[in-house]
């Protein structure tokens, strides 16, 4: 059964931006940094640094332009950055992001709470900054929130899912990112979301991004595998939140992820003993331990060796 999954997966780490973007105390932008340089450190080579949002919306994530221009870069790694408008992208294009993601929602309700607009004008508002981007050879990657079930509209169909797949491609998005904000989807319904998503890009060129809420997400990853998806987002220690859906808890961890592909042989270049190094940094400095069950694993046992 192995046989058939895929034997590569890329996994995006968001902690920097979805990890941080729901703490209530501000962190440090040293910190922001060093975290960043601890996940390349550990192979890590997608990473989602940072947002250009508005501040008065996500004070978090306001030092967006001091987090990047600090960062020591290496050859390839790629860093990612989310821009909601013209405004956000071209804040970020100083900053020379490798690649910036537009970030939609398969329901009305939650695009009004976390964009202040419809699908319809947001993708309005896509349009430009997709092709201004891709215009300087910047990739764009799109995400799709609440495609599993939304805090505001609750039940969300595969059908209003590959509605707003089909607009983000028909902008001239090049990836589609399937996302289950509250973490409610279940492994049959992640993969007719999925399948609404390959319909229109192909294998490498969807993800899955999957917030742990309800302890589904490990499941939902291996329900996409047996899918040939092969790129996840994932958040190092397991932070993540959205600010605009109250009660989603952390992105599934990625040294959980890690864990479990090593165990399939699937290879991922990242190693768990660094990403867990990664993990414990971040914890110190928000102050809680990790959520995730392999860092705390992995540290019980170092403190008892
Ligand atoms: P708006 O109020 O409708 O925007 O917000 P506006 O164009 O009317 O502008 C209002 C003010 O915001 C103005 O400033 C603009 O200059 C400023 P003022 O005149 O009042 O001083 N502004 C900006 N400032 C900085 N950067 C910008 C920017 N744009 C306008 N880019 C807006 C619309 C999209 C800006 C706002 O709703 C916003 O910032 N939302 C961010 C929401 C957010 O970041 N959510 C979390 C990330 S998404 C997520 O976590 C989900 C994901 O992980 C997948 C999943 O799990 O589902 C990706
Ligand atoms: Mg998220």
């Amino acid at each position: 059964m192995s046989a058939a999954l895929p034997r590569h997966v890329t996994l995006v780490d968001v902690g920097p931006r979805d990890g941080l973007q729901n703490e209530a105390a501000p962190v440090p932008t040293e910190a922001k940094i060093e975290l960043v340089h601890r996940l390349q450190q550990a192979g890590c080579r997608e990473i989602e640094v940072t947002s250009y949002v508005s501040p008065k919306w996500v004070p978090q994530m306001a030092d967006n332009h001091a987090v990047m221009s600090g960062l020591q870069r290496r050859d390839g790694v790629r860093y990612s950055v989310l821009t909601p408008n013209l405004k956000g992208f071209e804040a970020a294009l100083a900053d020379r992001p490798d690649e910036i993601v537009v970030f939609g929602a398969a329901s009305q309700a939650f695009s009004r709470r976390n964009i202040n607009c419809s699908i319809e004008e947001s993708i309005e508002r896509f349009a430009p900054v997709v092709a201004a981007a891709r215009g300087q050879g910047i990739k764009v990657r799109s995400a799709i929130s609440c495609a599993l079930g939304c805090p505001y509209q609750g039940e969300v169909t595969a059908d209003e899912v590959e509605h707003v797949v089909r607009l983000m491609k028909s902008i001239g998005v090049q990836h589609c990112g399937v996302a289950d904000t509250i973490g409610v989807g279940t492994p049959r319904r992640v993969q007719a979301a999925m399948e609404r998503a390959l319909r229109h890009f192909p294998a490498e060129d969807v993800s899955g991004h999957f917030h742990d809420t309800y302890g589904q997400a490990l499941a939902n990853i291996y329900a996409c595998l047996e899918l040939g998806v092969h790129v996840f987002d994932a958040s190092v220690g397991g932070l993540g939140g959205c600010p605009y859906a109250k009660g989603a808890t952390g992105n599934v961890a990625t040294e959980d992820v890690v864990f479990m592909l090593n165990g399939l042989g699937i290879a991922t270049g990242i190693d768990l003993d660094g990403l867990v190094d990664a993990a414990a940094y971040i914890s110190g400095v928000i102050g809680r331990p990790p959520v995730s069950r392999v860092a705390r694993a992995v540290l019980a046992k170092r403190a008892a060796a």
